[in-house]
């Protein structure tokens, strides 16, 4: 007999994410027909291009030697939080120690901060396009989400209209900088803290998972304009900057007082990060950074590669990002929806794509293309989508 299982009201919304659904079509897909997908869908690095550097791996296994095995205390190795500390300095958030929490990634960071301030009838607002995983802490508190359209075609805030969607219950802002799911860079965060500073009770979670991965463009927080540093919280990860993204660790830095909170929520939910990967961490952020050069000379050429590439693909015209490993091509002169787009892609070409409408209504038209691969690969997409021709 079927069991019914008393599952929370809360989780009611738990469904598989939007853009992990070409990631499972183009799974199944390559599992049923034997032919190789080109993987432009994934949200992360590929192949031996962007392997951990070597002298983290090493740092790793003489961490196991030594004993860094048992639980840690949290919130987090003191050097760890030392350096990290130093790093966050770097971009003129002048930071202590006692700031900075080690997390399991920045979605970790991301979700407990959610938790942290949200609940029944506040307001929160999220960028549109943004990043839905942050969408499924809001609802499961029943927090009201607002959206807030960037404009195009820079991905910029409106100033004026997010301010008139501020009310007294409005707990949170979101931004994410360089952005996902497009690479551009939120260029006015001083102008946005301006606005901040109209709203006393407005807290900023700013997500910058992207921070080292620029291309000509310095990245900036809104934590450094004076007086932001007291109510924004900024979210980072080894992910991105390191190849790190199986390891799970990141960061947020926030002010003491929050800090405390989301200390105890790391102790009461996961015990803190592993000690051994925090000393893989500390490895990678105190150790040498030609690596992290090197991998952003490399992701730019990647970029311009793929850019290129996309830009003579029938239908599609694609601007140059600032940041991040994605494109965001404009594909309206398909004649198709970012859906049908992105379905028809797989099915007649073997390339998989996410659909723009997975980041938000804003994603209508575009779809998301991910350049963190070999040069082999994206020749053979690019092919692949003149070859498919698809326009209507
Ligand atoms: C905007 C954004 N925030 C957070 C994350 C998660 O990062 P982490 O691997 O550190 O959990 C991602 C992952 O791609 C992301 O795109």
């Amino acid at each position: 007999m079927a069991v019914s299982y008393p599952f929370s009201s809360k989780i009611s919304h738990f469904v598989p994410p939007k853009q992990w659904a070409s990631m499972r079509v183009a799974r199944d897909l390559e599992k049923k027909t034997g032919n190789k997908i080109i993987h432009f869908e994934k949200g992360d690095y590929q192949g031996p291009d962007f392997y951990t550097p070597d002298h983290v791996l090493e740092a790793t296994i003489q961490a196991l030697k030594d004993g860094y095995v048992r639980y840690d205390p949290g919130p987090g190795l003191p050097e760890l939080r030392e350096a990290i500390a130093a790093e966050t300095s770097k971009f003129g958030r002048k930071t202590k120690a006692e700031e900075v929490i080690v997390t399991a990634g920045a979605k970790h960071a991301l979700t407990m901060s959610l938790l942290t301030f949200l609940e029944e009838g506040d307001e929160v607002i999220f960028p549109n396009p943004g990043y839905p995983p942050d969408e499924v802490w809001a609802k499961y508190v029943r927090a009201n989400i607002k959206h807030v359209p960037l404009t195009k075609p820079d991905w910029q805030f409106d100033l004026e209209k997010l301010e008139s969607m501020i009310t007294p219950k409005t707990k949170l802002l979101i931004i994410n900088t360089p952005k996902r799911p497009n690479g551009h860079l939120v260029e006015n965060p001083e102008a946005i803290a301006e606005m901040c500073f109209r709203h006393p009770n407005l807290m900023v979670i700013s997500d910058e998972i992207f921070s080292h991965v620029t291309f000509g463009k310095p990245h900036k927080t809104i934590a450094a304009v004076p007086g932001m540093e007291e109510r924004t919280i900024v979210i980072d990860t080894f992910s991105k900057t390191y190849a790190m993204t199986g390891w799970r660790i990141g960061w947020a830095v926030a002010p003491v007082p929050v800090i405390d909170k989301l200390s105890i929520f790391l102790q009461d939910s996961i015990t803190n990060v592993a000690a051994f990967i925090q000393k893989a961490a500390y490895a990678a952020i105190s150790g040498p950074q030609d690596w992290t050069v090197e991998k952003t000379a490399l992701l730019k050429q990647k970029r311009d590669r793929m850019i290129a590439g996309l830009n003579s693909v029938p239908g599609i015209k694609c601007d140059v990002p600032d940041g991040a490993f994605y494109a965001f091509p404009d594909i309206t002169g398909t004649g198709y929806t970012s859906q049908e787009y992105t379905d028809l892609l797989v099915e007649k070409a073997g390339v998989a794509v996410v659909a723009g409408t997975a980041f938000g209504s804003q994603g209508e038209g575009y779809i998301r293309v991910t350049y963190a691969c070999s040069d082999e690969d994206i020749d053979e997409g690019i092919k692949r989508m003149k070859e498919a021709n698809l326009v209507k």
